[in-house]
C-alpha cells in the first residue's frame, strides 16, 4: 500500500468536467468525505447528450450538504485564458481533469470537438500545472487506449500505441502529454484508465441509457458484434472511490542517477476486472428495468432485440488488470452488475417521472 501524502482537507480542489457523470459523482463524494474542501468545478455544459441531466447533476451538488465551498464556472478548458485565470485566481492544490470529449463512434463523424476538448483543452492544464504548481495531478485516460489488444486482461505494462479510434488516440496523446510535463516540471500525475462506467444519471450516449430509452419507446436495440461483446462494466461510485483514493497519493518526486527528476508519473487501471457478455448485461438490464417498474411486467424484450455486426472503432473485449490498484491502495470495484443496474432503473424512473 502506498502512504498517503496528501490531505484533501481544507485544500482547493479543481476538477473539469464537474457537470459530467464522473465528475459531478466526485465532487459529490468530496464533500462527503473530507472537510473544508473548496471545490472550483468546470464545465462548458456543452450539448453532446441532455444537458437538463447536467443541470439535474449541478443540482444535486447544490442540495447536498457541504462543510466546504462549491464554486462552478462555465468555461471552456480550451479557453487558455479562461484556464490561466481560474489556476491564478484560486491557486488548487490538486487538479482532477475529467472534462474530454468521450465516446469512441462519435470521434468518426466529429473529430474535430476531440482536439478541441481533449488535446488543446489537456495541454492547457498542463500548462497551468506547470505555471500553478499543484500537489498532484489526476487526469482521465480511457479503456480505449488498449486497441484490440489481444493479451488479456489489459494490463498498464501493455503496449498501447494501436488506437482504432480518435478518442483512444488522444486519450494516449494525454498519457505522454503528460509524461512529458512531469519529467520537465516535477509536476505529480496520475492518469486513471476507467473501464466502461455505469450508473444513475449516467451518459445518454452509452448502451445501457441509449437501449433502455429505444425499449421504452418501443423501438428495436441493436446489439453489436452479435452480442458477442465483453465489457468490464464498472460502477460509478466504485470509480469515484478509485479517484478519492488515487487523489491522497501523488507520485513522489525523486531524481535519478544523473541527477535530474525522475518522472513523478503513474497510470492505472479502474475497471470491474469481470468482463460480462452483453446480452447476459441486456438480461440483467431487462429484469431491473421491469422490477424498477420503468417496463411493463410482460414485456416483449425478444421482439425489440436485433443483433448486428460490430461497428467501427469498437474492441471486442475490455478486461482490466487491476493488480496495481488493488496493492497501491488496497481496493478494487466489485459493485454487482445487478446492484449498479437496479440504482440505475430506480433513478431513471425517478428523473423521467415514469
Ligand atoms: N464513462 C465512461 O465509461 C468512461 C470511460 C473511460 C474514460 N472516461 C473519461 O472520463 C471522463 C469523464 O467521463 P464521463 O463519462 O463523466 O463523461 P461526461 O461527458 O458525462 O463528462 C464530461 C464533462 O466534460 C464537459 N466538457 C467536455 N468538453 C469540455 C471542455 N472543452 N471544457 C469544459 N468542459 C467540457 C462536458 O460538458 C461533460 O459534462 C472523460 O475524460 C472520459 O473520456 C469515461
Amino acid at each position: 500500500m502506498l502512504n498517503k501524502n496528501v490531505k484533501l482537507n481544507g485544500k482547493t480542489v479543481l476538477v473539469t468536467g464537474a457537470a459530467g457523470f464522473i465528475g459531478s459523482n466526485l465532487v459529490l463524494a468530496l464533500f462527503k468525505g473530507f472537510e473544508n474542501i473548496h471545490v472550483v468545478g468546470v464545465d462548458n455544459m456543452n450539448d453532446y447528450y441532455d444537458v437538463s441531466i447536467k443541470e439535474y447533476r449541478l443540482q444535486e451538488i447544490e442540495n447536498a450538504q457541504k462543510s466546504g465551498e462549491w464554486t462552478f464556472v462555465k468555461g471552456n478548458i480550451a479557453d487558455k485564458e479562461l484556464i490561466d485565470g481560474l489556476f491564478a485566481k484560486y491557486q488548487p492544490a490538486l487538479v482532477v481533469n475529467l472534462a474530454a470529449q468521450a465516446g469512441v463512434r462519435y470521434s468518426i463523424t466529429n473529430p474535430s470537438a476531440y482536439i478541441e476538448s481533449n488535446l488543446v483543452g489537456f495541454y492547457n492544464i498542463l500548462e497551468a500545472c506547470r505555471n500553478y504548481p499543484v500537489e498532484h495531478l489526476v487526469y482521465a485516460s480511457s479503456s480505449s487506449v488498449y486497441g484490440s489488444n489481444k493479451k488479456i486482461p489489459y494490463s498498464t505494462d501493455d503496449k498501447v500505441d494501436n488506437p482504432v479510434s480518435l478518442y483512444a488516440a488522444t486519450k494516449k496523446s494525454n498519457e505522454l502529454m503528460a509524461h512529458a510535463y512531469s519529467k520537465l516540471y516535477n509536476i505529480p500525475s496520475t492518469g486513471l484508465r476507467f473501464f466502461t462506467v455505469y450508473g444513475p444519471a449516467g451518459r445518454p450516449d452509452m448502451a445501457y441509457f441509449g437501449f433502455t430509452n429505444k425499449l421504452i419507446k418501443g423501438q428495436t436495440i441493436e446489439i453489436f458484434n452479435y452480442g458477442n461483446c465483453k465489457r468490464d462494466f464498472t460502477f460509478v461510485d466504485d470509480i469515484v472511490e478509485g479517484v478519492k483514493r488515487v487523489m491522497e497519493c501523488a507520485p513522489e518526486k525523486e531524481n535519478g542517477e544523473d541527477g535530474l527528476p525522475l518522472p513523478p508519473y503513474r497510470v492505472y487501471n479502474i475497471g470491474n476486472s469481470s468482463p460480462e457478455n452483453l446480452l447476459d448485461f441486456v438480461d440483467i438490464l431487462q429484469k431491473e428495468l421491469v422490477r424498477a417498474g420503468v417496463l411493463p411486467q410482460d414485456y416483449d424484450f425478444e421482439a425489440h432485440k436485433k443483433l448486428v455486426p460490430m461497428q467501427a472503432g469498437d474492441v471486442p473485449i475490455t478486461y482490466a488488470d487491476t493488480s496495481p490498484l488493488e496493492r497501491d491502495f488496497g481496493f478494487k470495484p466489485a459493485t454487482p452488475l445487478q446492484v449498479g443496474l437496479r440504482k440505475f432503473a430506480e433513478w431513471y424512473k425517478e428523473f423521467y417521472k415514469i
